[in-house]
């Protein structure tokens, strides 16, 4: 049998099809527009997800048996609001989770109704890019569309609903609102209260594995699919790619060096960070995970080549740089290009280079982003560190675990090991899987991760370098402290 797994991403949606051995016959890359219409600002219309969705399914299956499609399981960017009328009609575009518009209700959140208050209920403050913050802002900035909500729901479960014609989302999705009671896994309805929504408005909680409904006929007609399909919850795109790299169950850890960079930590039983700095969410596998997420990652290097070298040549210019400047690079770079989530939760963050003298060349500026990136990650590993949570090795996906010379400079500035999976598809092939157990292939999670998921190379720490770099992460460390207040004037203008 063949299923279809969605990774609902950013910037575009990556369609992947696959058969339970986990042989991957076929995958479609759909880009949609992305609008910042204001700085720090991100909005997307989740018609233009559906648009993409619907046209590239029949496209993956061009040349395939697609009788056997057996299975949909999704995977999408988390935290986006998206919100539909009484007649299940979009009513604004959908405000993403990188945005940052949020300030104001964060900080009424945080501190009038108390970060203890909000991690009792939910056992996580808020970010701005939460769910619940922007319904707050919703309320107060366009009370005419906060008053024809019929439906709140998430990015992928708008997919889902596409699909089958059921509100849905999951624990995972679910617990990225900041509506979530995690710890017990339904809605809480002081928060629901508190952002003025009623639980009917908020879509049925379902875990990852299980599945929501079939395919409607007449969907089913439009991609070419049996009506017989099964759709899973899906996840958030973090617990799908940690499926995906098969970290479940008690411990595991993966990276991911995607638009946003996360440090996931599996974990059987639930549990919160004491200072709310990682997030503590649900797992697609039924368990839990603390989460450090920063907001700009690899979308960093992107822009450093795409928009201000203007070359899509990344392997060339990384080629640019020297060995011997590994560990010895005297220019530094935060990597805040859309304000910063985990640890520092600032939203008036920016990007700064900083360090440069008349014999800075190109290479170092390209050198400063990767390692800017890494550094910014270690800022998570650090925190997880300091709650006893030692990572000796991780796993490795995203588009930026691409570059081996990436790998590498994480891997020293960490000092683990970083094992990179055959597929380095994570959030689509953790969608595939979910669909397998949806759809009665495999029992659970944990077993169709031990049968499809295997390493295919290992990124080893070499301890001089690790040592040059350890040097070069206590003074990048010192440099967000001293902008911070300057961040905070200059989002005044
Ligand atoms: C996680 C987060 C991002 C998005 C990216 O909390 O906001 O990783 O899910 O798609």
């Amino acid at each position: 049998m063949l299923y279809i797994g969605v990774d609902l991403g950013t910037s575009a949606v990556k369609l992947l099809l696959m058969d339970e051995t986990g042989e991957i016959h076929n995958t479609v890359t759909r880009e949609y527009p992305l609008e910042f219409p204001r700085p720090g600002w991100s909005q997307q219309n989740p018609e233009d997800w559906w648009d993409a969705v619907s046209r590239g399914i029949p496209e993956l299956l061009a040349g395939f048996d697609a009788g056997q499609v057996a299975g949909v399981g999704a995977a999408g960017q988390m935290h986006g609001l998206v919100i539909l009328d009484e007649a299940d009609q979009v009513i604004r575009p959908a405000i993403l989770w990188n945005d940052g518009r949020t300030a104001k209700e964060v900080d009424y959140l945080n501190n009038v109704v108390g970060r203890e208050r909000l991690s009792a209920l939910t056992a996580n403050i808020a970010f701005a890019g939460f769910t619940a913050p922007k319904l707050l802002w919703l309320r107060e900035n366009e009370p005419e569309n906060f008053a024809r909500i019929g439906k709140i729901m998430l990015p992928k479960d708008y997919i889902n609903y596409c699909l089958t014609g059921v509100h849905s989302t999951d624990f995972s999705d679910a617990s990225g609102t900041l509506l979530l009671d995690v710890k017990n896994k339904r809605w809480s309805r002081e928060m629901l209260a508190l952002c003025g929504v009623r639980e009917e408005q908020m879509a049925r909680l379902f875990e990852s594995y299980d599945c929501v409904g079939t395919v409607k006929p007449e969907i089913a007609a439009l991609l070419g699919i049996p009506e017989t399909a099964k759709v899973a919850a899906g996840a958030g795109d973090n617990a799908a790619a940690a499926v995906g790299t098969g970290v479940v169950g008690e411990g595991g850890c993966n990276i991911s060096l995607g638009t946003s960079g996360t440090v996931f930590i599996s974990s059987e039983r639930f549990g919160v960070d004491r200072n709310n700095a990682l997030h503590a969410f649900a797992h697609a596998d039924g368990g839990y995970h603390l989460m450090g997420c920063m907001l700009s990652a690899a979308s960093c290097n992107k822009w450093l080549m795409e928009d201000v070298f203007h070359t899509t040549d990344y392997a060339g210019e990384q080629a640019a740089i020297r060995e011997d400047r590994l560990g010895a690079n005297h220019v530094y770079f935060l990597p805040y290009l859309m304000g910063e989530r985990s640890p520092i939760n600032d939203t008036n963050a920016r990007g700064t280079f900083l360090g440069m003298t008349m014999d800075t060349a190109r290479a170092d500026l390209t050198q400063a982003v990767l390692e800017g990136v890494a550094f910014a990650i270690r800022d998570s590993v650090e925190v997880a560190r300091s709650l006893g949570l030692e990572t000796r090795s991780s796993k490795l996906c995203g588009g930026g675990a691409r570059s081996p010379l990436w790998r590498r400079i994480l891997a020293n500035v960490l000092n683990i090991t970083l094992e990179s999976p055959a597929s380095e598809q994570g959030p689509g092939m953790g969608g595939a899987m979910l669909a397998m157990v949806a759809a009665g292939a495999y029992p659970d999670v944990k077993t169709v991760c031990e049968q499809l998921v295997s390493v295919a190379s290992v990124t080893e720490p070499e301890p001089a370098l690790a040592e040059k770099y350890e040097g070069r992460y206590r003074q990048f460390r010192r440099i967000y402290p001293a902008c911070k207040d300057l961040f905070a004037v200059l989002a005044e203008d």
